[in-house]
């Protein structure tokens, strides 16, 4: 089941994963663009309409998913949604709202998914975090803390879940080029403009981060628990406006002089 899997991230993701033998229940509050994936995917892709703030909810779709399919073996927590705004500017609807989203809906659903797993003998949960959990982004004091919260949920859950063979890891995307970046306002015409001082100077692209989940969600990663990736194209190793030192080329001999002279 992918939470947020009719468009973006999540829609990349469930393409990949039925390309590699899955079925994909791909749970949205986007009924529309979800019944024409699902439509394009085929067989071994259903829609499912999920609010995931919604305890209820999560109960009709794991249950539907229980009776259709006997068994849930991959959860991923991609739903969410974006705020980019000053503190000051930021109501608290809108703090709380980020809340449910992101952080209330994922531990609904490792919630709703942990019976079933246990009683299956094992299963994978990946949540979709953020990139902006290891740099300080501005204007992201809701959405990053939201996100921040997701990472602690990841980390305690695979502790607690590990007994019963559940893994439960983390992705964490930095720009990748979706409708969320697109409404979010801040990409310039040149979408790469933004990240042109990073280690990848470009924005990332939905299947980039789709890999990753894939990796996690399958038997390759079966020793990894409580772990997160980035996949961020090295912005938060080279923060985006570090300061550039002036490069002064030396030459080698000049070296050996230095090196000769005891400096
Ligand atoms: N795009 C980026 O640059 C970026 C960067 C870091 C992390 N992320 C995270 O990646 C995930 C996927 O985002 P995306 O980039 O594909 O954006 P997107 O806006 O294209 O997709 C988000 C999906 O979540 C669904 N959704 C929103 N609220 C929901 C709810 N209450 N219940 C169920 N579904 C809901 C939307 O309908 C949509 O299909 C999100 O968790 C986001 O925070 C995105």
């Amino acid at each position: 089941m992918i939470t947020g899997g009719a468009q973006g991230q999540g829609a990349s993701q469930a393409q990949l994963f039925v390309e590699e033998g899955a079925t994909v229940v791909i749970a949205d509050i986007h009924d529309e663009a979800g019944e024409r994936l699902s439509a394009e995917l085929g067989e071994q892709a259903v829609f499912q309409h999920l609010d995931v703030t919604d305890e209820e909810g999560w109960a009709r779709a794991v249950g539907r998913v229980l009776e259709e399919f006997g068994r849930i073996d991959i959860l991923v927590n991609g739903a969410g949604i974006n705020l980019t705004a000053w503190l000051e500017d930021t109501s608290v609807e809108d703090f709380l709202r980020l809340v449910k989203v992101n952080q209330l809906g994922p531990w609904l659903g490792i919630r709703a998914v942990a019976a079933p797993m246990r009683a299956a003998g094992g299963g994978v949960i990946v949540n979709i975090g953020s990139a902006s959990v290891a740099a300080g982004l501005i204007g992201k004091t809701a959405y990053a803390g939201s996100k921040h919260a997701l990472r602690g949920i990841s980390r305690i859950a695979a502790g607690e879940l590990g007994r019963w063979g559940i893994r439960v890891n983390a992705v964490l995307p930095g720009g990748i080029y979706t409708q969320m970046s697109v409404d979010d306002g801040s990409l310039p015409p040149d979408i790469n403009k933004n990240f042109a001082g990073q280690p990848i100077p470009r924005i990332g692209y939905p299947e980039e981060v789709a890999r990753a989940v894939l990796f996690l969600a399958s038997d390759e990663s079966s020793y990894s628990s409580g772990a997160e990736i980035l996949v961020d194209g090295g912005m938060t190793a080279a923060p985006l406006k570090s300061p550039i030192p002036k490069h002064v080329p030396r030459d080698v001999a000049e070296l050996v002089r230095e090196k000769s002279a005891g400096r």
